[in-house]
């Protein structure tokens, strides 16, 4: 507090010997003042309330010897004290002087004070002959031990050094100025507002630590969203306000007829090999599909029908059983819409409680007009984002399984300016204002477009979708009416992910190289 308020006052400290300690009059020239005071220096520095620099000094401090005079007087100031002053009483013999103060004070000390003419001899015993003496060597010591050396100089000390009153010591001294935080107030700083500092008001003159707006802060720990799970969260949420139900996409195996056949793939088609789809060995059959829509489905396949030709190829129905992981949630899509189409077969379904989607109650159940058409048709717009399977090699943008979001729209009279309408919007609110669409082509959509975004850090166009119109070689067999078209996009969840969040390779986010601190930083699960 003094070396505080002292800077305070002065503005900064040139010599620490010069401070007076409290319960002190004289100043703290002493080695042990300064080693107190440089206690002091060191706590506040490390505080940055004050910055000093240390000056080295020669000083002397007190033999044991030299202290027991500062204390008690000299020698020859104890042997005059002890002897009687004239008609004070009779002269005191050496030997009682001895046996008084001791045997070395009384030899030592009557040399000095004979000397001095401070004592004299009467018969065989001591008196006083001064009245009043100065003990010089005390009031030396007493200097010393305070100051550090003698106002008199080098020539009194070195006679000091010679008696063995006094020692060299090397000794310290400081310059202090002000720090970067410096504060009359040596109370540690507040880091919390609380309640009762408001209540009672010692916010008024508290003094407050400074936010470290540089800190990291505390490392979150426990359970984080894993960056595609909360990226999956945002396209729900995009798809749920776009008025979009969720269809239930559970089932992971499904069978070649619904995950291709169903949707016109023909069973030549390279995609169905064992290179890009995984069977399952046990079981390896579905159960059969609907009998009638099997009908339907083969004969389109095999023959052609509702204007198309077909594929004019074997058909084979083993095909149709093989179980798989599917390859695109279009299986479950194709599903769903053969559900949609139920009432258009005149299957006796409760329009509002179809089982079309897990949410219920943003498909709408009604035309806009609120009537059931006769048809039984009503429009619909479907989404999933989940789990699939391709047998690819993996690289860093390719794994074997990944997640497809799919949205599906089914109505009367869409267009493909509808389908790519609704992409602006949707890819628009995840973020991806820079798209463009390239013909494509889909076994099941007519047209098919490929959807490209531009990857900022690669610089360049990646693909991140594939859409199209369904075909009606797809549709009619289902029981659509012809006027009701539905069109379709499907996008990966990683692409878009790795592009939003910088992350070049694939294994980084999904499989068993993904690191948990990784997760658990992720600007995605902290954002
Ligand atoms: N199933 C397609 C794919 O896996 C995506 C798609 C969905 C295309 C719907 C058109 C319509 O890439």
């Amino acid at each position: 507090q003094l070396v505080l308020d002292t800077l305070d006052k002065d503005g900064s400290i040139k010599d620490t010997r010069t401070l007076t300690l409290p319960g002190h009059k004289e100043p703290a020239a002493s080695h042990d003042a300064q080693i107190i005071i440089l206690g002091a220096l060191n706590s506040l520095s490390s505080r940055e309330m004050i910055t000093y620099t240390t000056q080295e000094t020669l000083s002397h401090v007190l033999t044991p010897e030299g202290a027991s005079i500062a204390l008690n007087g000299s020698h020859e100031a104890r042997v005059w004290a002890a002897v009687p002053a004239k008609g004070e009483g009779a002269p005191i013999t050496p030997k009682e002087l001895e046996a008084k103060i001791g045997g070395e004070i009384a030899k030592v000390g009557q040399g000095r004070a004979f000397k001095s003419k401070w004592i004299g001899k009467e018969g065989a015993g001591l008196i006083k002959l001064a009245p009043t003496i100065e003990d010089v060597t005390q009031l030396e010591m007493r200097e010393v031990d305070s100051t550090g050396t003698l106002k008199t100089g080098e020539k009194a000390l070195a006679e000091l050094r010679k008696r063995k009153l006094i020692v060299q010591r090397k000794g310290q001294w400081f310059t202090v100025a002000k720090g970067p935080e410096f504060s009359t107030s040596t109370a540690k700083p507040e880091t919390d507002l609380t309640v009762d500092m408001i209540a009672s008001g010692a916010w008024k003159t508290s003094n407050f630590k400074k936010y470290n707006f540089e800190a990291e802060g505390i490392p979150l720990t426990g359970g984080a969203l894993h960056p595609l799970m909360k990226v999956r969260e945002e396209i729900r949420s995009i798809f749920l306000e776009m008025g979009f139900a969720e269809m239930p996409t559970g089932s992971f195996v499904e069978s070649g007829f619904w995950c291709f056949d169903s949707l016109f793939v023909p069973q030549q088609h390279p995609a169905r090999e064992v290179q890009d789809t995984f069977y399952l060995s046990d079981p390896s059959t579905s159960l059969p599909p609907p009998k009638d829509y099997y009908d339907r489905v083969s004969k389109v396949h095999e023959h052609g029908g509702y204007g198309s030709t077909g594929y004019r190829a074997p058909w084979s129905e083993a095909e149709t059983r093989k179980l798989l992981l599917r390859t695109h949630t279009t299986a479950s899509s194709a599903a769903m819409l053969y559900k949609l189409a139920a009432r258009c077969r005149g299957e006796d379904v409760d329009p509002n409680n179809d089982g079309l989607a897990t949410h219920s109650g943003s498909t709408q159940r009604t035309n806009a007009d609120g009537s059931v058409d006769s048809s039984g048709f009503r429009p619909a717009k479907l989404f999933s984002i989940d789990r699939v399977f391709r047998n690819e090699t993996m690289d860093a943008t390719h794994l074997a399984e990944f997640h497809q979001v799919e949205g599906v729209v089914a109505d009367r009279g869409l267009t493909l300016a509808d389908l790519i309408g609704f992409m602006r919007v949707f890819f628009k609110k995840m973020g991806l204002e820079n798209i463009r669409f390239k013909p494509a082509y889909n076994p099941y959509t007519e047209p098919s477009l490929e959807i490209f975004a531009f990857h900022p850090q690669l610089r360049k166009w990646v693909e991140v979708g594939n859409s199209g119109m369904f075909r009606p070689e797809m549709l009619e067999p289902m029981g659509f009416p012809k006027d009701v078209h539905v069109h379709g996009w499907g996008i990966g969840l990683e692409r878009p992910t790795m592009i939003r969040y910088g992350i070049s390779n694939i294994r980084t986010l999904v499989g068993h190289k993904v690191s948990i601190e990784g997760v658990e930083k992720s600007p995605a699960v902290r954002f």
